[in-house]
This record gives C-alpha cells, sequence and structure tokens, in this order.
C-alpha cells in the first residue's frame, strides 16, 4: 500500500489528517484505525457499503465495468482456458501452474480425496430429508475433529495440508450428502478420473454399474465451479476471515462460511431462483412477479438478480448463460420451459425502468439453477455445488490473512441506541 496524500476530516472545528493508500488497481481507502483514538468517534457503516475490510491480493471486481480478475487473470480468459483445479492452484499460490506442478497438485488433490471412515457414520446421524447444507455446515466442521495433525495455524506447512484436504474432501462430502438423502450406497471416489468427473461419479454413479462421465457435462460443471471459485470480500468470505481472526480451525472456519452462503439473499439464491421460475411457471405471468419485485410493500425479490458490487452485468451470468446453452444443448433439451421462461424473465426485466433505474443486472445464480437442474443436480444440492468450489476461495482468503503479520482480531464496534444505565427495581415495582 503506497501512502499517497492524507485525507482531513473537520470535526467539532478540528481537523483530524488520515491516510489515503492506494493498491495496484481499484479504489483508494482512508485508514481510520486512528480516528477514534482522536476524535472519540466511529465510523458508521451497516453492511459495509464503503468499508473495506482488509488488503488482499486475490480477487479484483469492478462492478461498474463488469470486471472479474483471479489474481489478474479474466473469469472469461480462465473460464476458456483452464479447468477447475488449475483455478484453485491460481486462486492459492498467485501463478498459474506449469505443466508439472499441474500435474504435482492434482496428484496431491487426488490422495486427499477420501474421508476418514468414522467420518461417514456421521451422516446417520441426520434426517433422510435433512437440507444438505445443514449436512455441510456439520459435516465440514466435524472435519477438525480428524485432522487435528495439521491444524497449527501458525505453520504454513499445516495450512497448506488443511486446504489441500478440504479442497479434496468437499466433492466426497457433498456428494455424500446427496447419497444420503436419497438412500443410496456412497461411492468412494476414484484416482482415475479428474476432479470434476470424479464428483459427477460420486454423485451419480452406483456400485452395481459403471458410470462414464459425460465430458461435454464435466467440461461445464467444471466451468460452474470455476465461475464460483472466489468474489473478493463477499458475506460468507467476511465470515470466514472474521471467524479466522480468533485463531479458529481452518475446518471451523469453513463450517462458518458454509452457514452464511446458505442464505438466500448470497449463495442460497440459485436454490431460490429456481423456485420462483417453477412458481411463475409460464411467460404470461413474469409481469405479475415484475410488478411485486417492484412493490415496495411485497418483500419479493426477484432471485438472481441485482447486487452489491456489479452495477453493471455480472460476468459469470454471462458465461452461464452460455454454459446454460451447451448443456441443454447436449441434452436435448433446448427447449426446456424454465430456461426460455428465464431468458424471457431477463429481456422483460432488462427493459423495465425499476431495474434499469436501480441497476439490477442477472447475477451468477441467475442461470446456474437451471444449467445444474439440467445436470441432474436437485435443487436443495445448488448451493452445496457453491459452496465446493468457494471452499478453494474462502480457504485462500483465510490464508492471506492468517499470514499477514498485522492481522488482528476483528472486532467491529457500534452506534448504541439503547437504555442508559438504571437500577434493577424490586419485583414489585417491575
Ligand atoms: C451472491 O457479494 C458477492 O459477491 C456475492 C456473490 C458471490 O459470488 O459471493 O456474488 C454471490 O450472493 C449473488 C447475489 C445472489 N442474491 C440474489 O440474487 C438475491 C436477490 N438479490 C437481492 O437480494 C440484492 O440484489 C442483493 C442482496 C444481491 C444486493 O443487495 P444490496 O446491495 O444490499 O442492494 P439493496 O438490497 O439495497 O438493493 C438496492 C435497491 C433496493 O431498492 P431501494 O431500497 O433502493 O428502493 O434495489 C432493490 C432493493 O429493494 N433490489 C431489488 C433486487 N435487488 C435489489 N428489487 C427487486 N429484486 C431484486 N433482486
Amino acid at each position: 500500500m503506497n501512502t499517497q496524500r492524507n485525507a482531513t476530516l473537520t470535526v467539532d472545528g478540528k481537523n483530524i489528517d488520515l491516510p489515503v493508500y492506494s493498491g495496484s488497481i481499484g479504489p483508494e481507502v482512508i485508514d481510520i484505525r486512528q480516528l477514534y483514538a482522536k476524535t472519540g468517534m466511529f465510523t458508521f457503516d451497516p453492511g459495509f457499503m464503503s468499508t473495506a475490510a482488509c488488503k488482499s491480493a486475490i480477487t479484483y471486481i469492478d462492478g461498474d465495468a463488469g470486471v472479474l480478475l483471479y489474481r489478474g487473470y479474466p473469469i472469461e480468459q480462465l473460464a476458456q482456458n483452464c479447468d477447475f483445479l488449475e483455478v484453485a492452484f491460481l486462486i492459492l499460490k498467485g501463478e498459474l501452474p506449469n505443466a508439472r506442478e499441474k500435474e504435482e497438485f492434482d496428484t496431491i488433490i487426488k490422495r486427499h480425496t477420501m474421508v476418514h471412515e468414522q467420518l461417514i457414520r456421521f451422516y446417520s446421524g441426520f434426517r433422510r430429508d435433512a437440507h444438505p447444507m445443514a449436512v455441510l455446515v456439520g459435516v465440514v466442521g466435524a472435519l477438525s475433529a480428524f485432522y487435528h495433525d495439521a491444524m497449527d495455524i501458525s505453520d504454513e506447512y499445516h495450512r497448506t495440508v488443511s486446504a489441500h484436504r478440504l479442497i479434496a474432501k468437499l466433492p466426497n462430502i457433498v456428494a455424500m450428502a446427496y447419497k444420503y438423502g436419497r438412500g443410496e450406497p456412497f461411492m468412494y471416489p476414484r484416482n482415475d478420473l479428474s476432479y470434476t468427473a470424479n464428483f459427477m461419479r460420486m454423485m451419480f454413479g452406483n456400485p452395481c454399474e459403471d458410470y462414464v462421465p459425460n465430458p461435454v457435462l464435466v467440461r461445464a460443471l467444471d466451468r460452474i465451479l470455476i465461475l464460483h471459485a472466489d468474489h473478493e470480500q463477499n458475506a460468507s468470505t467476511s465470515t470466514v476471515r472474521l471467524a479466522g481472526s480468533s485463531g479458529a480451525n481452518p475446518f471451523a472456519c469453513i463450517s462458518a462460511g458454509i452457514a452464511c452462503l446458505w442464505g438466500p439473499a448470497h449463495g442460497g439464491a440459485n436454490e431460490a431462483c429456481l423456485q420462483m421460475l417453477e412458481e411463475i411457471g409460464d411467460v404470461s405471468r413474469v409481469g405479475e412477479y415484475i410488478k411485486r419485485a417492484k412493490d415496495k410493500n411485497d418483500s419479493f425479490k426477484l432471485m438472481g438478480f441485482g447486487h452489491r458490487v456489479y452495477k453493471n452485468f455480472d460476468p459469470r451470468a454471462k458465461l452461464m448463460r452460455e454454459t446454460c446453452h451447451e448443456v441443454l444443448n447436449e441434452l436435448g433439451l433446448h427447449d426446456d420451459r424454465l430456461f426460455k421462461l428465464a431468458v424471457a424473465l431477463e429481456k422483460i426485466a432488462l427493459e423495465d425502468d425499476y431495474f434499469v433505474s436501480k441497476k439490477l443486472y442477472p447475477n451468477v445464480d441467475f442461470y446456474s439453477g437451471i444449467v445444474q437442474r439440467a445436470l441432474g443436480i436437485p435443487t436443495q444440492l445448488f448451493t452445496g455445488i457453491f459452496a465446493l468450489a468457494r471452499t478453494v476461495g474462502w480457504i485462500a482468503q483465510w490464508n492471506e490473512m492468517i499470514s499477514d503479520p498485522e492481522q488482528k482480531i476483528g472486532r467491529p464496534r457500534q452506534l448504541f441506541t439503547g437504555a442508559e444505565q438504571r437500577n434493577v427495581p424490586p419485583m414489585d415495582k417491575r
């Protein structure tokens, strides 16, 4: 960070100079760490609309230009030229792997895909109809009961092993949540398959016959994982960072991130978006729902639309729509009812003054539900797939924070609006 100048704040006639830092690209920041000491005042920014909570070199978003870079590489180029593990290597280590590094990393991840055999018993503690995200929160958190041989977070090697374990085991854990819900036997991972093909086999294979993943569908799902891998300081990543700032182990932190991602305003939007499309049912009813979305007295929001940062198109939504086309064509579903409804809904919304004036565009979740449904993934598991992919970003951001010598426990303050000090009255006076 370079200090180029100060910002001067005048409070009650007193001038306070606060350093302004610039990064490599993007908005500058005003360092307010001394504000309370110098003024006795806090800043007030619920929802962190104007707050940079950390410095990071991992992902850059330009919401106005619709730009998303992982370690400087545009998401469009990564989705086109790399597979998910190459992107995971990039996000974790800062550079794309060469051929030798890729082979080494793929092998390391493959060698960590199995889970402790006793962890499998955790699943039988859940109801069969438990939401998969409830299972993931529990099982991922429980990993810290099995892998304490590498949980010294001050040890870089331990952090690396835990990162590899999480990236490798999440597909297995997600697939087991799916199988458990269906009462089908768990499938062990196969080391002769690619990361995403292995996941699809653990999801859709069974012990009675061979399962040969469709390469077009594998590539499509692999691209979906790339699009979801990281996204700057979003709510779930900020949750992982805040949990990690206390020194909590990485498995507990990722479990906290999964819990936050589950919310329908965040990663749960893809599941909610598909349910919304099912509820709308037909293009003739789109106008009714657009009207509801605009009604201040109606809590209904158009799921898959809008974004805190993207005030133009979400580059991931465009790539997701292309992937959707590819998958539906490969499966002969190009007339898919919901896809046609989504395309019509997107067109109508983007021509509506309300959405245009509020800069509400489709986000990554708008098409991801349709393509995942076409891949055979049940609606309730959409956010689990999102969590599988985002584990890479979460653990990279966690590692970046833990490695930062300036790292401190996160402890925001508040504007207190409650009762001033008062005395406890005796029971007969209450
Ligand atoms: C993800 O942060 C990330 O990077 C997240 C994510 C990632 O990769 O990690 O990109 C993943 O979470 C994508 C977002 C998925 N969520 C949804 O699709 C749910 C629907 N969208 C909204 O809930 C909303 O757009 C948010 C939560 C995404 C963003 O909310 P903000 O930034 O707090 O904006 P806001 O709610 O203040 O909305 C601004 C205005 C409001 O109207 P006014 O109060 O100004 O009159 O736009 C309206 C909102 O009511 N609005 C919508 C709307 N989204 C915002 N109105 C109708 N439908 C919508 N979808």
